[in-house]
């Protein structure tokens, strides 16, 4: 008899990809981390590092590279790797280069009898879920896009800023788009139970005229504040990946979400968009459906919109 050895596969081992493995190592997430990279000598001095760390770790966790052929039985493949961000060019033309690099990942990850579930976080992430969801030909459940959550992650540590309490005290998510269009149902958040909107409402001496217009930006700026100062984000983005991570290796049934392929749900499919879902083993195990308000309901709409029609530029 053997013990089933939980392994993670890391594609990309730049800012994004070895901050996810240097998260899985230090907590212990899986038994074995396995970090790719085009450039191979990359990978291999992110491996050292971080087999130099294993000392002081929660456990002995194995850390490796290897090649495609050794996905074949991994349980995740997170894939970090996309174009490089130019500010001369323009999103298309950024789709087409990362839709490049990414096919030539997934192919030969297929082709090792890979049956666990991806990870994209390539951006356009929803767009980019998408595909690898159309190349892999692996059910709807086990692509999943990191999508909103890291938006909804940073709509929470704004409210939390805001009411001066912890952030994972607030419930709440923004959906559609990892980007410009993405919304904020606001007739879901809450904190402690109580409607936020009912809160600031209740206490206008201590919160003003608060203004969700205003918030919004905020959450989808969030990204740009951190880029325009480090010329990358990291944390946050490996955060989520391995709150994600997490729910699935150890079948946690948590609501987190995520970009996944809708299919009738929000009146929407045959596109990946943020939406809160239920993580477990199996990957996606449902979709939570919240009743939006019309408005809410049109902006979701619309930035679905956004995220089809790029759909519809990607290469066959
Ligand atoms: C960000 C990247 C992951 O928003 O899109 O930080």
């Amino acid at each position: 008899m053997t013990v089933n050895r939980s392994k993670v596969v890391i594609v990309g081992a730049g800012n994004v990809g070895s901050t996810i493995a240097f998260n899985l190592v230090i907590a212990g997430v899986c038994d074995e981390v396995m970090l790719l990279d085009v450039n191979a000598e990359k990978a291999r001095g992110e491996v050292l590092d971080l087999r130099h760390c294993v000392e002081y770790a929660s456990r002995n966790i194995r850390v490796k590279t290897g090649s495609y052929a050794d996905c074949s039985d991994a349980d995740i493949v997170v894939i970090t790797a996309s174009a490089p961000r130019g500010g001369t060019i323009d999103r298309l033309e950024m789709l087409g280069a990362t839709a490049k690099i990414v096919g030539d990942i997934v192919t030969p990850i297929m082709a090792s009898g890979f049956n666990g579930h991806f990870i994209v976080i390539s951006n356009p992430v929803d767009v980019m879920a998408y595909y690898v969801w159309r190349l892999s030909g692996l059910p709807k459940n086990q692509v999943i896009g990191t999508g909103t959550a890291l938006d909804s992650a940073r709509l929470k540590t704004l409210i939390g800023e805001l009411m001066n309490i912890d952030p994972r005290s607030v419930q709440g998510y923004t959906m559609g788009e990892h980007g410009d269009s993405q919304m904020i149902p606001w007739s879901h958040v809450t904190v402690g139970g109580k409607s936020f909107l009912e809160i600031v409402a209740d206490d206008r001496a201590r919160f003003g005229e608060v203004d969700l217009e205003g918030l919004l930006s905020r959450t989808v700026r969030s990204g740009f504040e951190v880029l325009s100062r480090k010329g990358n984000t990291q944390f946050g983005i490996a955060g989520a990946t391995v709150g994600i991570i997490k729910a699935i290796l150890f079948d946690e049934n948590r609501m987190i979400p995520v970009s996944t392929l809708l299919d009738g749900e929000y009146g929407e499919s045959d596109v990946f968009c943020g939406v809160p879902a239920i993580l477990n083993r199996t990957g996606v195990k449902e979709i939570g459906e919240f009743h939006l308000t019309p408005e809410e309901l049109r902006r979701f709409h619309a930035s679905a919109d956004i995220i089809r029609q790029a759909i519809a530029s990607l290469p066959p």
